[in-house]
C-alpha cells in the first residue's frame, strides 16, 4: 500500500513499497530516497520533489480531510 500523506503548510509525503513517479509522458523519476516527498508550494528547485523551500517562503495550507475518517483497511470491524 502507498500512503499519500499532507503535510500541514509543506510537502506530500509518499510512503509505501513498489512506489513509481512518471511524468505526463509516463517516464519514471529516480527516486534518490523511500519515503520521498512532493513539493506542493510550487518552490522547490527539485521539483516534483520538495527540498524544503516551502520553509522559507511561509507556505500556508492547512486544510485537513473533511467527514469521517476511512479506517484502515486491517481495523477490527465491528458487527
Ligand atoms: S512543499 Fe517543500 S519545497 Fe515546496
Amino acid at each position: 500500500m502507498v500512503t499519500l500523506k499532507i503535510r500541514q503548510n509543506g510537502s506530500i509525503l509518499v510512503e509505501g513499497e513498489d512506489v513509481k513517479l512518471v511524468d505526463w509522458n509516463g517516464n519514471e523519476y529516480y527516486l534518490p530516497q523511500k519515503p520521498f516527498a512532493l513539493c506542493r508550494c510550487g518552490q522547490s528547485k527539485e521539483r516534483p520533489f520538495c527540498d524544503s523551500t516551502h520553509k522559507l517562503c511561509a507556505f500556508q495550507a492547512a486544510e485537513p480531510a473533511p467527514g469521517p475518517r476511512v479506517p484502515p483497511p486491517d481495523a477490527p470491524t465491528t458487527t
